[in-house]
């Protein structure tokens, strides 16, 4: 509407600036004539040898060229010596142009002209001088509806330009508001789309313009929020499954304790555990807390560490457990496998690779850990003589949240995640794993890690 508006007013501006000069023009071009036509008329009456009604109505009816509305003759003091329509002769001629035209010295050209309706009216006066002395004045008045009209259908074009202009402004403007305002909805829905949790939609907005180009970036930010809520989502989950592992060690730990008829030795051992639980969870929550971007760990806190004393303190964990479900825990560990890993990862690892061995084998199994090292890398190896997976199972185990048995994995508190952080952690210290299996004898998870003898090595 503003636009609409304002271009209306310098529409309007335009036309009157427009109508004011062309009747300037027109004024002009008709000054110089009419005065022309006086002067001419004035030099030929000087002329005559004696002035009076009939030789002047003599003269002017010899002239054609001196032809105009109304023309009068007056002497010096303004008494009107020839009118044209012959009303005046005989009475004071005292028009302000003819007392205009014998002022002065000289005498003055006077002009004057009104425009209205479609007819132009013109006046000039000139004075009559005959050696210098002003003898009369010539006075004529022109009608002219020509120029008029013409002057008329120049302001209607002009006018009926500005209408259609406007017309086609106003069209244009709908249609662009429109579908602007069109456009504008659109992207509005989107916003509530998204904030209702749909993060996947996609606006679409169709042009190329400033809008578009809004649309693309609002598609971008989207993206952006959709993958930093997976990605919290991601941590807050894992975080708490991480925290599990601690957990659950020190109520193994507890339990024995109280179940167990044990000398006063092996119950410091494993009070010693428990603080030693009690530390690493400690460990965590100020890594969880630190943990402003949701990245994972720096590699720089790594250590090289052995992998033996960390299976052995896992499976001192775990062999509560392990005799409770009835399975036999066999330990083959080369000492001689070093490797660059934060002690709490490797943990991490070591007891879901054995806590998944002792769950979901069968009574009378047995699970069994070994460690090995060649030129390039040191492995370790869990396997058991459990249930298995099945082989269209087999590639899906490392997801989040994929469990196999969904009812056997419930009853033993699985929530899928345990595999899939054993990955995360694997892959992010340049580790492999692999997992083979023969449903219903046995599964064997194999992780290999670059071997890291000196610090050389890790430079
Ligand atoms: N040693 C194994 N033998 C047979 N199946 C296994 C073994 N390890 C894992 N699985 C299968 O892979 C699935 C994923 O294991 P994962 O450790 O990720 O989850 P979980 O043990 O169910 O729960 P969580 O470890 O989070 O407590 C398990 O649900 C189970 O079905
Ligand atoms: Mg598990």
């Amino acid at each position: 509407m503003t636009y609409v508006v304002i271009t209306f007013i310098v529409l309007l501006f335009l036309n009157i600036y427009c109508s004011r000069v062309s009747q300037q023009l027109f004024n002009r071009s008709k000054e110089a004539s009419l005065i022309e036509k006086c002067d001419f008329a004035a030099d030929e009456i000087a002329g005559l040898e004696v002035i009076n009604t009939d030789t002047v109505a003599e003269l002017i009816d010899q002239m054609d060229s001196l032809k105009a509305t109304r023309l009068i003759v007056t002497d010096q003091s303004g008494l009107a010596i020839y009118d044209s329509s012959g009303t005046a002769e005989g009475t004071y001629a005292l028009l302000p142009e003819i007392l205009d035209a014998m002022s002065g010295e000289g005498g003055n050209d006077a002009f004057s002209w009104v425009y209205q309706e479609g007819t132009t009216h013109s006046r000039a006066a000139t004075p009559i001088v005959y050696y210098g002395t002003i003898i009369g004045c010539v006075y004529m008045t022109e009608y002219d509806t020509t120029h008029g009209a013409l002057l008329r259908s120049l302001e209607i074009t002009v006018l009926q330009i500005t209408f259609t202009l406007e017309t086609i402004l106003i069209l244009f403007s709908f249609v662009f508001s429109g579908s602007f305002s069109r456009r504008m909805r659109k992207i509005m829905t989107s916003m509530r789309t998204i904030q209702d949790g749909d993060y996947s939609h996609k606006l679409v907005l169709g042009g190329n313009d400033e809008l578009t180009i809004l649309g693309n970036e609002f598609n971008a930010l989207t993206e952006r929020l959709h993958t930093s809520e997976k990605k919290r989502r991601r941590f807050v989950s894992d975080a708490s499954h991480e925290l599990k592992t601690p957990l659950a060690s020190i109520k193994l730990l507890t339990d024995s304790i109280l179940q167990n008829d044990m000398d006063a030795e092996t119950v410091r051992e494993f009070v010693e555990d428990i603080g030693n639980e009690a530390e690493r969870l400690n460990r965590m929550t100020a890594k969880l807390l630190t943990l402003t971007k949701l990245d994972t760990v720096q590699e720089s806190e790594s250590e090289i560490i052995y992998m033996a004393p960390t299976v052995r303190r896992v499976s001192r964990m775990l062999s509560p457990v392990a005799q409770t479900a009835d399975i036999r825990l066999v330990l083959e560990l080369a000492e001689d496998c070093p490797v660059l890993i934060l002690e709490d990862d490797l943990y991490q690892i070591v007891f879901n690779l054995m806590e998944n061995g002792i769950k979901y084998n069968t009574p009378g199994g047995s699970l069994t850990v070994s460690l090995s090292r060649d030129e390039e890398n040191a492995s370790l190896t869990v396997r058991d003589t459990g249930v298995g997976i099945p082989s269209d199972a087999i590639d899906h185990i490392f997801e989040r949240f994929y469990r196999v048995d969904k009812a056997r994995s419930r009853a033993s508190g699985g929530s899928g995640l345990g595999l899939s952080i054993v990955r995360g952690i694997v892959e992010r210290n340049r580790g492999e794993i692999r997992a083979e299996s023969v449903p219903g004898s046995g599964t064997a998870f194999t992780v290999t890690f670059p071997a890291f003898d000196t610090e050389v090595d890790r430079e």
